[in-house]
């Protein structure tokens, strides 16, 4: 069968657009109206979607309240809430939403996301982040941890929820009324798990999952970032400034997973795309304009140097060469991505503030009509930069209607896009197979 692209929607309350909440199409109150997301996760499901994906951070943004103050972004829900909530309006489509490997229990997490995999019917997937935002280690410890240490948290973290995972075979229930047993202790393994950073006996406190595991997500693109993605993630966020940079790290990461013994076929690559769709080309350049003119200049620099890692950028020219020689101990992937942009289409400090507040944050920006934008994602799928694309509209519910109902239809007739879902859990969207226990996990009776 041909191949074709998988297609995730990264929800936010009103857009990607950092003013999006000004537009005058975009309702109020969005971020707290259950009705609003129900119907983002439904048009979602009704495009057949793979998947949609919702943000979390245990903190509001590393920028000063006054230029937060005039976005709609200081609060949203825990996604752990929302999403179990959308998993009963929806039936099909996948779910995935982040909870951090810095500031959480690995338990707790492999409990959540399979407790919601078993209501959900084999839906969830797990975005494993280290987290980018500085403010969280407020909230939790005084100083924030080191990348590296972060990274190996993770890793360790990461571990011990997939063993988690496999505490049960999936036959280990039997139910027998007549002989009394409810299950066979053969079927559960302990962990007695002792690392550098965790300690764990388990097992795990809920059945075997209908999809064998919920699916892991990664979204860091740093060395360590693609090494723990090469070792345990099935679905990879990227940030793709151009075709070059993203058919690069495609390869590079794929390339790595030979090494953890997988096949690279058994990880998604779905960089994200910053989508305006327009009926006509005017009216997507008419729209880029009228949310260019909605961003106030302060918080285009507060947000740049919150994306640029926590820079402040108040000591540079506005009118200058964005600096280099940053560095972060934040997330590296968007400084150097947005590095790279400033240099090859040769912006100013200002001009790259704009444009990332007017353009998605260094991801992937693309806007036109349907078929110019599938002529694009086209051109990066068979390129072998992508596996498919975690769609981040402008503006919502706007620029998701527009992209389902706009560019997928034309993804459909160039074959490139399901008409219908063949299975019913998110492994079987993906096209992942139902997974093997794992082996670091010697069979050993609970006692
Ligand atoms: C599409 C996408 C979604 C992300 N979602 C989150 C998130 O919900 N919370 C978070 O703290 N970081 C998020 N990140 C950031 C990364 O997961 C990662 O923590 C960060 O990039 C730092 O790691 P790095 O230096 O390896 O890039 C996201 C990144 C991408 C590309």
């Amino acid at each position: 069968m041909t191949r074709q692209m998988h297609l995730c929607a990264f929800l936010m309350a009103t857009g990607h657009h950092v003013a999006s909440w000004r537009h005058p199409d975009v309702p109020l109150e969005n971020g707290t109206n259950f009705g609003y997301w129900a119907d983002l996760a439904q048009t979602c499901e009704r495009a057949k979607l793979d998947a949609l994906f919702l943000y979390d951070g245990a903190a509001i943004s590393n920028v000063d309240i006054e230029s937060m103050s005039r976005t709609d972004r200081a609060t949203f829900f825990d996604p752990m809430t929302l999403l179990p909530a959308l998993a009963v309006v929806t039936d099909r489509i996948g779910l995935v939403s982040t909870s951090s490997t810095s500031y959480d229990q690995p338990y707790y997490v492999a409990r959540r996301y399979l407790s919601l995999d078993h209501l959900s019917g084999g839906r969830v997937a797990w975005n494993m982040v280290t987290g980018v935002n500085p403010r969280e280690a407020v909230n939790f410890r005084a100083a924030p941890m080191l990348h590296a240490d972060r990274y190996a948290r993770a890793k360790e973290f990461g571990q011990v929820v997939l063993k988690l995972w496999d505490s049960w075979d999936e036959d280990a229930f039997v139910m027998d009324k007549d002989s009394g047993r409810f299950f066979e202790t053969s079927g559960v393994q302990a962990l007695d798990h002792v690392g550098e950073h965790f300690t764990c006996a388990g097992p795990m406190c809920v059945p075997r999952s209908p999809q064998g595991r919920p699916v892991m997500v990664q979204a860091g693109g740093s060395d360590a970032g693609k090494d723990l993605a090469a070792e345990t993630a099935e679905m990879v966020y990227a940030v793709q400034a151009d075709f070059e940079a993203g058919r690069d790290f495609y390869a590079d990461l794929k390339s790595r997973m030979p090494k953890y013994g997988r096949d690279p076929d058994t990880l998604k690559i779905m960089p994200g795309i910053y989508t305006i769709v327009g009926r006509s080309e005017q009216e997507a350049e008419d729209k880029y304009g009228e949310l260019r003119d909605l961003v106030d200049e302060r918080m285009a620099m507060a947000f740049l140097g919150a994306t640029l890692g926590g820079a402040d950028l108040s000591a540079y020219d506005p009118d200058g060469p964005v600096p280099t020689g940053l560095t972060t101990n934040a997330g590296t992937t968007h400084l150097k991505t947005m590095v790279r942009i400033a240099q090859t289409r040769n912006l100013s400090l200002r001009e790259l503030a704009q444009d990332v507040a007017a353009g998605g944050y260094g991801h992937w920006a693309v806007r036109g009509t349907a078929s110019q934008i599938a002529d694009q994602m086209q051109e990066r799928f068979e390129g072998r930069a992508a596996d498919g694309f975690n769609i981040m509209p402008a503006t919502l519910p706007g620029g998701l209607d527009d992209f389902c109902t706009l560019v997928v239809p034309e993804l459909r007739r160039r074959g490139l896009f399901r008409t219908e879902y063949s299975g019913r859990t998110l492994r079987d969207h993906l096209g992942l197979a139902y997974p093997e226990r794992s082996v670091a996990h010697p069979p050993k009776l609970v006692s």
